[in-house]
């Protein structure tokens, strides 16, 4: 078990402040979060509704899987996500487009389709790789930046079936500047502002976004125009069919689906790596331990199809990573009628979450919830856990369509990369957590990282 400060990178506020909101709106999850099982925002701010946090896996469960049907997106996810991903998008659909369309989708998130994109995987790792080797080792090199780039290779090639079809580089820096305006269409949603409000650098944000949706339709009709049928997912959206209307999606709907899963296939996984990086680098012992793992499994080979599943400690360490810096620190729903949810009366208006950050450093549910342990996911550990005291990709019917794509995806890169460099903590850096789309920190993540 291994701790540092910077594992809990704030303070939690006793009263919420608009400063947080914008800056990290996890410190106004009071401190109370992460010992009691239920907290709310309420009344607080004049003029802001009541949210309410659920840090209950109980509730959870009864929020997200026994009684999944009464609930839909809440309005604050879908007004302030809706800036970057398309409201056309499955991450937004609801009721029967939802189901078809999800449907369609499935096969290509089969594990044996998954499987079979390892060489993938490693592929992009091993360029990141051959990059590092070239570049001078003493200086620090931003984790958080380099993973973005292996993990959008690897989202272009999956759902395009194809790399270097538009410029990545680009492309991903847009895409991350945008995530900037979030924090303000939250704080809009919250005062129930329009989200088309300007704010300091939105014009650059909308020229960023028009950008990245006439980039997607391009590619969009170029695919069109080339006819292909492979297993990409493209393909996959192009011949998706409801079977009860027979309709096919609209252009509006692959064009968003297309960017949604550019967006969401590859910010996330991108997260968690460079959080488990840090954490390693933080943790020497853990990072010699998944390096000699990677030695004894796949030998000086690349990590294959075969060899994948049996890294179960780079498994563990993803885990744990996900654990304390969940991609997605809260995921939120809102009641179709008004209700009772355990002991709390929830009107239909009003969001409810389940907080993922602090159930995941909840004092009932973890041993020294703020240190680094892996070995807490040993598999008879984490069977022994309630389905939802841990879920970084959600639960239920909605749970993440890539949950298996981005697990086999971070553990091939992990062990690709730990094999065969050591990293180390930059002396005197200091976290700062700045979360938007995604839990990141403000700056990146600087390490050392040497050949070995
Ligand atoms: C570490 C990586 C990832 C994490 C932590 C993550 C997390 C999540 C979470 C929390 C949700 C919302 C679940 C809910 O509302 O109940 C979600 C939904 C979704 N994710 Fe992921 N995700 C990851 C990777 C991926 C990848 C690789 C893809 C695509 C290749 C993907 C595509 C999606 C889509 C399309 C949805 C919407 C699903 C629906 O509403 O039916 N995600 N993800």
């Amino acid at each position: 078990m291994f701790h540092d400060p910077d594992f809990t990178p704030f303070t939690p506020n006793e009263r919420p402040s608009w400063r947080s909101t914008k800056r990290n709106f996890l410190e106004n999850w009071p401190p109370s979060a992460y010992r009691e099982d239920y907290f709310t925002l309420e009344g607080v701010w004049p003029l802001v509704r009541r949210t309410h946090y659920l840090t209950d896996p109980e509730m959870i469960e009864e929020m997200l899987i026994t009684r999944t049907e009464s609930f839909t997106r809440d309005f604050i996810t879908v007004d302030s996500l809706s800036s970057t991903i398309n409201r056309d998008a499955l991450f937004f659909v609801e009721g029967g487009d939802w189901k078809w369309q999800r449907r369609a989708l499935a096969p290509a998130f089969r594990h044996e389709s998954l499987l079979a994109l390892t060489p993938t995987f490693v592929n992009c790792a091993k360029a990141q790789a051959d990059a590092w080797r070239c570049a001078p080792q003493a200086a620090p090199v931003d984790v958080m930046n380099a993973m973005s780039n292996v993990t959008f290779a690897v989202i272009e090639r999956a759902v395009l079936g194809v790399t270097g079809a538009f410029d990545g580089g680009k492309f991903v820096a847009a895409m991350q500047e945008s995530f900037a305006g979030m924090s303000w269409q939250r704080i809009f949603t919250l005062l129930r502002l329009p989200t088309w409000l300007p704010f300091p650098g939105s014009s650059k944000i909308n020229r960023d976004m028009r950008y990245l949706y006439d980039e997607t339709a391009r590619l969009l009709a170029a695919r069109r125009a080339s006819g292909g049928q492979t297993q990409a997912i493209i393909d996959r959206l192009l011949a998706a069919k409801d079977p009860e209307s027979g309709r096919s999606m609209t252009d509006a709907e692959l064009i968003a689906n297309l960017y949604g899963f550019l967006v969401a296939g590859h910010e996330t996984s991108a997260v968690a790596l460079g959080w488990s990086l840090w954490l390693l680098a933080k943790d020497q012992a853990s990072q010699a331990r998944l390096r000699d793992e990677a030695r004894a499994i796949a030998g000086g080979a690349d990590i294959s199809g075969d060899t994948i599943e049996k890294l179960q400690f780079t498994k563990q360490v993803i885990q744990e990573s996900m654990r304390l810096f969940p991609p997605a620190a809260a995921i939120g729903r809102q009641p179709r009628e008004d209700m009772m949810l355990g002991p709390h009366k929830i009107s239909k208006n009003e969001p409810v979450y389940a907080a993922l950050w602090a159930l995941h450093r909840h004092e009932k549910l973890w041993d020294a919830p703020n240190a680094f342990d892996p070995d807490r996911f040993a598999p008879e550990k984490a069977k022994a856990r309630h389905r939802c005291a841990y879920m970084p990709f959600g639960a239920g019917p909605r749970i993440c369509i890539g949950m298996g794509f981005a697990m086999l995806e971070m553990t091939a890169i992990l062990a690709t990369l730990v094999r065969d460099f050591r990293f180390t903590p930059v002396e005197g850096h200091r976290l700062e957590l700045a979360p938007d789309f995604t839990t990141r920190p403000k700056g990146g993540l600087p390490l050392i990282i040497e050949k070995i």
